[in-house]
């Protein structure tokens, strides 16, 4: 079976990310070369049981790990201190020790709670990500951020635990609702927008092979998505500079998802819309063509994600943007891109301007 691998390059935490059809099976045998076979915690949720967890679970017991299946409640409020809390007891009832593995089968959620709970049960135990969103695939399963939201914030409580090894089954996104893949998809372009210039002209090439998920074109895509992030992250584990260009569209994609209270849109869509908001600072500066503008938002529009700003108040949005701290001295921070392919961090951009960009960006503009 053929599959591509991508390696993140970090010294002592190195580690593989492997990409194909079919994976799930292969999960036990891979692991079998990275370490000797264990007591294993297969954290997973209610949604992905029900699909994938027999396939993984008879691949890690036939390769001699002891899997122990621990199903969460699907939803963004399953990434929380108490579902941790849940997991270190699960881990202990399950005898796990230090030399003990947890596998993570599902969405960003699961990965990034079950992710917390091997970082920090018994200082960190070994951690393996099988990625099933296409969010988690081309985004959180790769880097090692692992985190849970308090009731203040998302993602305030966490840690960096690299995984050792990640298994990207593009199969398994062909049961995914169509708004997930497509929140995703915003992503994926994400990537190509601000590192590859290539990678996006291969996208805006093949929207049918993209939007039909077809498996033979996603393998690549996917695979190539990955390695621009990894890229990224070898060069900046910790997000001390260039990682935050990973966060193209975020700034205004975060407080279009605050001020709609995480409803009415998915974060790809919320992202998609930022990333066009971004790029209209960018124009107006003089320091993006309006070709590169129109080309980044034909693609997402043509992927089916939304480009202009319907509701939010931008009274509502720019307060959003300084409660989220993204501020220097009255100053906002932002991921703009210089051109198609290449981004960069800017300091100092004026409220006007941001007010200005958000208003241009409305569907009745
Ligand atoms: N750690 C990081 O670097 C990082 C980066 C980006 C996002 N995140 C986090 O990721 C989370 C969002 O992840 P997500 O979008 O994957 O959400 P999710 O994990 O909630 O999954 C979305 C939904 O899809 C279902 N699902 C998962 N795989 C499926 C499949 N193959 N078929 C059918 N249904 C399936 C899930 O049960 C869930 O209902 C957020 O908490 C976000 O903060 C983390
Ligand atoms: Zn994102």
């Amino acid at each position: 079976m053929p599959m591509k691998t991508v390696t993140v390059n970090l010294g002592e935490r190195s580690y593989r990310i492997h990409v194909g059809r079919g994976l799930i099976s292969r999960v036990g045998d891979e692991l079998c070369s990275l370490m000797p076979p264990c007591k294993t915690a297969l954290v997973t949720d209610e949604n992905v049981e029900a699909l994938y967890c027999d396939a993984l679970e008879r691949s890690l017991r036939g390769a001699g790990f002891e899997p122990k299946r621990i199903v969460l409640r699907s939803g963004e409020r399953s990434k929380s201190l108490a579902t941790a809390r849940r997991l270190y007891d699960e881990f202990l009832g399950h005898r796990l020790d230090r030399k003990s593995l947890v596998v993570a089968l599902g969405g960003g959620v699961v990965g990034d709670v079950a992710g917390f709970a091997a970082a920090t049960y018994m200082r960190g135990i070994a951690f393996v990500q099988v990625p099933t969103t296409l969010l988690a695939q081309v985004d959180s399963s790769v880097g090692g951020k692992v985190a849970v939201n308090h009731p203040l914030g998302k993602n305030l409580i966490g840690a960096f635990h690299q995984p050792i090894a990640v298994f990207i089954d593009v199969r398994t996104l062909k049961t995914l609702p169509e708004r997930e893949y497509k929140s995703g998809l915003a992503e994926l372009v994400k990537h190509g927008l601000i590192r590859d210039a290539r990678f996006f002209a291969l996208l805006e090439k093949n929207v049918k092979a993209l939007k039909g998920c077809k498996l033979s074109f996603l393998e690549q895509a996917v695979a190539k998505s990955v390695a621009i992030k990894a890229r990224v992250v070898e060069a900046d584990e910790r997000e001390s500079g260039l990682r935050a260009i990973l966060n193209y569209g975020h700034t205004i994609g975060h407080a279009i998802e605050a001020v709609s209270r995480y409803r009415g849109y998915t974060h790809g869509e919320a992202v998609a819309i930022g990333m066009a908001c971004a790029a209209r600072i960018a124009m107006n500066r003089g320091m993006l063509k309006e070709d590169a503008v129109v080309r980044q938002n034909d693609l997402l529009a043509r992927i089916g994600l939304p480009v202009a700003l319907r509701r939010e108040p931008t009274e509502a949005l720019i307060a959003s943007l300084y409660r989220d701290k993204k501020t220097i001295r009255g100053r906002l921070r932002f991921v703009l891109l210089e051109r198609i392919g290449k981004a960069t961090i800017v300091e100092g951009i004026s409220e006007e301007e941001v007010v200005r960009a958000i208003e241009e960006c409305r569907a009745d503009s």
